[in-house]
């Protein structure tokens, strides 16, 4: 693992050293395309897998939007992972589990997904890493399974230069570290399209101010 990626790890499981757990009692998305995209791809009975699922907002949500049977959020932050799991018994979710993990530890998964969902974690992995994390979502998932990937909103290279990351070869950076795969839509397309099969993409936004700059989602196939 190169040195880039542990640093980038290492900042992702310091970000969620404070972090405290929710009681989360049931939906709060209000975005229709959100919503839309998940009951479309996502049906009911699925077992589901988020890939780097942070404080667990996107599998949480998934849960009281879908009956899934079972989910499972991998994060490789074990800060991360610990509040998830305490978020999940204080609002009493039965068929949600969180665990530490990677690329490197899914072998106990192979075709056993019915989705997969990773929400702001392709962007902010290195290119040299995130091809393993594709064939590692890639296995878990069945055939005919669909990969939502979404990631955060197309801000414009000013935005951050305001904010105070530096940009380097297309990507930000603050303090050394990696902070955001910076591709444009056609350029996540193309390059998740090696592995899978693009259906479609979807913006949505969590808040007023997000409305500005939406978030995105890419849904893709595995054929
Ligand atoms: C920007 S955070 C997003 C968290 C959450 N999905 C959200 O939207 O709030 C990125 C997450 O990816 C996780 N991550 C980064 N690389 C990973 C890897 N190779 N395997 C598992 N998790 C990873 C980090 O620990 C972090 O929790």
């Amino acid at each position: 693992m190169n040195d880039e990626y542990l640093k980038l790890k290492d900042f992702w499981n310091n970000h969620f050293k404070d972090s405290k757990s929710d009681e989360v009692l049931g939906k709060w998305v209000e975005d229709e395309n959100f919503n839309r995209t998940v009951k479309k791809y996502i049906k009911e009975g699925s077992k589901v897998l988020e890939f780097g699922s942070g404080r667990g907002w996107g599998l949480i949500e998934l849960g009281y939007t879908v009956n899934i049977e079972e989910g499972i959020g991998i994060d490789q932050s074990i800060n991360a992972v610990n509040t998830c799991n305490q978020t999940i018994e204080a609002s009493k979710i039965k068929n949600l589990k969180f665990i530490v993990g990677d690329e490197n530890t899914l072998d106990n998964y192979i075709d056993y997904f019915d989705a997969v969902l990773t929400v702001n974690t392709f962007d902010v992995i290195t290119d040299e890493a995130l091809e393993n994390v594709i064939l590692s979502c890639k296995k878990v998932l069945k055939n005919d399974g669909y990969l939502l990937v979404s990631i955060n909103p197309d801000f414009p290279l000013s935005f951050f230069e305001e904010k105070g990351f530096q940009i380097k070869n297309d990507c930000i950076y603050r303090d050394n570290i990696f902070r955001s795969n910076n591709k444009t839509n056609d350029e996540w397309i193309e390059y998740l399209s090696q592995h899978f099969e693009f259906i479609e993409f979807v913006t949505f936004a969590l808040s007023e101010m997000e409305k500005t700059y939406p978030r995105r989602m890419f849904v893709f196939k595995k054929v």
